[in-house]
């Protein structure tokens, strides 16, 4: 049996953060999830995930399920250091099995990889591996000492390394496979003669190597996938790798991204077939985007769907739906809970919320719409206000289909304007309007013939 230990307990200090590290996102994600991801799929059967720092937090965000948690107590005097991480999922561990321990702070890790880590693991019949990478600067990591035949045999801490080995450049990635029973052997071993007086897993591949049990180092091609994040630095490179990787993928599947430097989209976002997305454009969570958009300008969209031939300009979407062939902004803002119909224009600085508007219908300039229901082929003209709050309570406006809302209107929920409805302009609508009625709610205008002159007013000029 396959069985990852994934260590995620460390106190993160260099992130100099409030949030747990490993709950940092990367691209929309937790670091953390993209490990226990990359297990899940390399068909690992059992998962330890070892928390300690922001623990609750992160057991909150997870679930149990099909992952184990065990805690390591945190606190003063207590032992730590990846060693002891290690050591809480020990009672998990079968003696023959493989274990696979992996770090909860190096998000880039893939599925591949730690495939091949269990293959070459397997086939090569070694008692532990080591993957590793080589890096130009390899500041910070544990450096891989081998031995004249060239086997791995100790990995020196970064601060506990002479200036000599601090030249090595072939460095622990924090991954690697452990015969179980050797495992659990080898860390009653592990003591704290170290700089940080830490128990460190990577004593064990000494300890291993002294006993003289077969160690492999796999070497990995893309240094980028072991990638640690210690820091908030090292967290925006990982961000980067990322969104190219995400940003890659969509153009595969025939996406157009014209500045995929510029273009961040989320890990959990899909979209459709020849959508052509912008430079400046975000777009999140587990929004949804059919074919044939195109998402244009300072645009960002959370956890929308957005279906298909759809033209988005500079606007925010929030948890709303945008049906087919529908315009969104310049500068509108579709807030939670919308629901946009077919061929339907929301235009200019249009403000729409917890609102659905029939297929076909037009806001095209400066409104607010709050609380409604708006009917099919009704045009909303510009600067009307859905007046839903009376200063405690929100209050629903409903538009029956075909009516008219003339250009700077006030409706005033709870109201209702009735199918084919024509309200004029300027009104403040607080009464229902009956199907077909045309509702004037101003005062009429009033010409006084010759006022300005009678003034005297027209001689000065
Ligand atoms: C570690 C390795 C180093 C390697 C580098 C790769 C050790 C001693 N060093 O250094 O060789 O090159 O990762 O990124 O292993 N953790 C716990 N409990 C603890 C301490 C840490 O669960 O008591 C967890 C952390 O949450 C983190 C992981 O172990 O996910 C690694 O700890 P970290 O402090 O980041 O180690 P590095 O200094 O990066
Ligand atoms: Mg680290």
């Amino acid at each position: 049996m396959n069985i990852a230990v994934i260590l995620a307990a460390g106190e993160g200090t260099r992130m100099k953060s409030q949030i747990a590290k490993p709950l940092h996102k990367v691209c929309g994600k937790p670091m953390l999830q993209y490990i226990i991801d990359a297990s899940i799929d390399a068909n690992v059967e059992k998962h330890i995930v070892i928390v300690g720092h922001g623990g609750q937090e992160i057991k909150e965000y997870f679930q149990e399920g099909d992952l184990i948690f065990e805690e390591q107590a945190i606190g003063q005097g207590q032992p730590y250091g990846t060693g002891y991480a290690v050591m809480q999922a020990t009672e998990h561990i079968d003696d023959d099995s493989t274990v696979i321990i992996l770090f909860g702070d190096t998000p880039l890790i893939t599925e591949n990889t730690v495939n091949s880590l269990i293959q070459y693991h397997t086939s090569g019949g070694f008692d532990g591996t080591v993957l590793t990478a080589i890096l130009e600067d390899a500041k910070g990591y544990g450096r891989i000492k081998r031995d004249k035949k060239g086997n791995i045999s100790k990995i020196i801490e970064h601060k506990d390394a002479s200036e000599e080995e601090k030249n090595i450049k072939e460095i622990n990635s924090g991954i690697f496979c452990f015969r179980g029973d050797l495992l659990k052997k080898a860390l009653r071993k592990l003591d704290t003669s170290n700089t940080e007086g830490e128990l460190y897993v990577t004593d064990i591949v000494e300890i291993l190597n002294k006993e003289g049990y077969k160690l492999g180092a796999c070497t990995i091609d893309d240094p980028t996938e072991i990638h640690g994040v210690n820091s908030k630095i090292q967290l925006s490179f990982s961000d980067k790798i990322m969104r190219q990787r995400i940003n890659k993928y969509h153009m595969s599947k025939g996406i157009t991204i014209i500045d995929p430097d510029s273009t961040y989209i989320e890990s959990g976002v899909k979209i459709g077939r020849d959508t052509i997305i912008y430079p400046g454009v975000t777009i999140e969570d587990n929004t949804e985007i059919g074919d044939n958009c195109i998402i244009r300008g300072n645009t960002r969209i959370v956890n929308s769907e957005i279906k298909n031939n759809i033209t988005i300009e500079s606007s925010l979407i929030e948890e709303s739906i945008v049906e087919s062939n529908t315009n969104i902004g310049p500068n509108a803002h579709l807030r939670p809970q919308s629901h946009i119909g077919k061929n339907v224009n929301i235009g200019n600085f249009v403000e729409v919320k917890k609102a659905y508007i029939g297929d076909h219908s037009k806001a095209g300039h400066l409104s607010y719409i709050g609380d409604a229901t708006v009917g099919k082929n009704v045009n909303i003209g510009c600067g009307v206000v859905f007046v839903n709050y009376d200063g405690k309570k929100k209050h629903k406006t409903i538009i029956g289909d075909n009516a008219f809302v003339g250009s700077n209107c006030s409706l005033v929920a709870p109201v209702k304007i009735n199918d084919w409805a024509y309200i004029a302009a300027g009104s403040t609508i607080t009464k229902e309007v009956e199907e077909g009625a045309l509702s004037i709610g101003r005062s009429s205008q009033v010409n006084k013939e010759d006022w300005v002159k009678e003034k005297g007013l027209m001689d000065t000029k």
